[in-house]
């Protein structure tokens, strides 16, 4: 049942339309808090929401037989934006769907393939007064942590043929390719660069160019793009080294561009020194459409206890108001209203920490803290 969030009298123009997929294992919990800033909005401001919920991940599959069902696809296909929680289920659950319709490779890869979103935004932030949540040393930390990682999204291995086989030699064999053409390394280096240039004009290109021949083709494209960008300085990193310089210096970065994989390896390892996966929102934007998803996956380990931190999923819901809908004021206000939350000492149990006095909370409750001074912060 599609939910309508707002005055029913406002035109057509301020009321935006949502497919809602609240996903597996700790997905319902997270979106469950996440879907209150709409609520809240549609309260204080002259704006409408229209929510529409639909099936997805494994759920869907034992539901319909399909882990991105045909019917998700027409709502998702008819909506202004697409709100996503985690999906996916524990190795032996998982065991049970077949592989093909397993939610990553049956829904996720599929959602991003047809809405093209081939630029991932995954923000790896920590302000100065939630340092005590990183494993890093606070003369790491610094004056916090404040890094935009874009992830190619819609090519390189993950979407390469693959091939099964035996070979010559009686041998099972396995292959998978790492395919880009031009364009699609062209379009998402024009996000860096762009984003760079907004930030503070240092572009950081992560590749693997001393061994991947993908990543010489990529470099190549970069100089081009780059002859665009002149006021834009690129400095070259490699992804093994990255990993290293993320832990040890993190605050050399500022804007980094990668090919698909080494931004999901990179971006978790962001959740890492963050201190929690739980802190990692993301965008997935695609020329026509986008859909908004934590970077993390569903934490089956935590499913059904009311713990995980919504932090990414509300997160996810601020960068959609940004993103999507332009309500910059109010993408503001959510980030606000979840770090006043911090600042009065409360997270949720990843989070927690005996350096510095904070105290526990449940989901909803991080939900309800949130949601109240977010509604102090619109009635300024
Ligand atoms: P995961 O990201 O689900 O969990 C890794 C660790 O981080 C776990 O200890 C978990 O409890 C913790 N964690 C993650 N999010 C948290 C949160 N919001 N609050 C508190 N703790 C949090 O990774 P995994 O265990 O490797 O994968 C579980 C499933 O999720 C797999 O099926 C995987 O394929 C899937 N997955 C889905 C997505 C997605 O939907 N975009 C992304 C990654 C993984
Ligand atoms: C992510 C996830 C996905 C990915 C999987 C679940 C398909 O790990 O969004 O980071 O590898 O892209
Ligand atoms: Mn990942």
């Amino acid at each position: 049942m599609p939910r309508f969030l707002g005055n029913p009298e406002q035109t057509m123009s301020n009321t935006h339309r949502i497919a809602i997929l609240a996903g597996d294992a700790i997905g319902p919990e997270i979106m469950a808090q996440a879907v209150r800033v709409f609520d809240v909005l549609s309260e204080h401001r002259d704006l409408g929401f229209e929510l529409v919920p639909a099936a997805f991940g494994a759920a869907a599959y034992f539901e319909h037989g399909k882990a991105f069902p045909d019917e998700t696809k027409q709502i998702c296909d008819g909506m202004d934006a697409i709100l996503k929680g985690p999906v996916g289920l524990s190795h032996e659950e998982s065991a049970k769907i077949p592989v093909d319709e397993q939610p990553e490779r049956g829904a996720i890869l599929p959602l991003r393939a047809r809405y093209d979103t081939f630029a991932n935004f995954r923000p790896i932030t920590l302000t100065k007064d939630m340092a005590h949540f990183s494993p890093l040393k606070s003369e790491i930390i610094g004056d916090g942590i404040d890094i935009l990682l874009i992830r190619e999204l819609v090519g390189g291995l993950y979407f390469g043929e693959k091939e099964r086989g035996i070979n010559d030699a009686g041998k099972r064999y396995v292959r998978e390719s790492l395919d880009y053409d031009e364009d699609l390394v062209r379009r998402v280096l024009i996000v860096g660069f762009e984003q760079a240039r907004s930030r503070k004009g240092i572009l950081h290109n992560i590749h693997k160019s001393n061994v991947l021949m993908s990543s010489v083709f990529w470099n190549e494209i970069l100089d081009e793009v780059h002859a665009d960008y002149a006021d834009v300085e690129v400095r070259h990193m490699l992804v093994d080294a990255a990993a290293t310089a993320l832990c040890l210096n993190p605050g050399q970065f500022d804007v980094m561009v990668m090919e698909n994989m080494f931004g999901d390896i990179l971006s978790d390892q962001g959740g890492g020194i963050l201190g929690s996966l739980g802190l990692m929102p993301s965008a997935c934007i695609g020329p026509d459409k986008a859909y908004y998803e934590p970077s993390h996956g569903s934490a089956p380990d935590i499913a059904g206890q009311n713990i995980a931190n919504p932090y990414s999923m509300i997160g996810s819901v601020a960068m959609m108001l940004e993103m999507s809908f332009g309500l910059v004021e109010e993408s503001r206000a959510v980030w606000q209203a979840m770090k006043s939350v911090f600042e009065d000492g409360y997270t949720t149990a990843d989070l927690a920490s005996v350096s510095a006095k904070t105290e526990v909370v449940a989901t909803d409750v991080f939900g309800d803290k949130v949601m109240a001074a977010l509604a102090t912060q619109l009635k300024r």
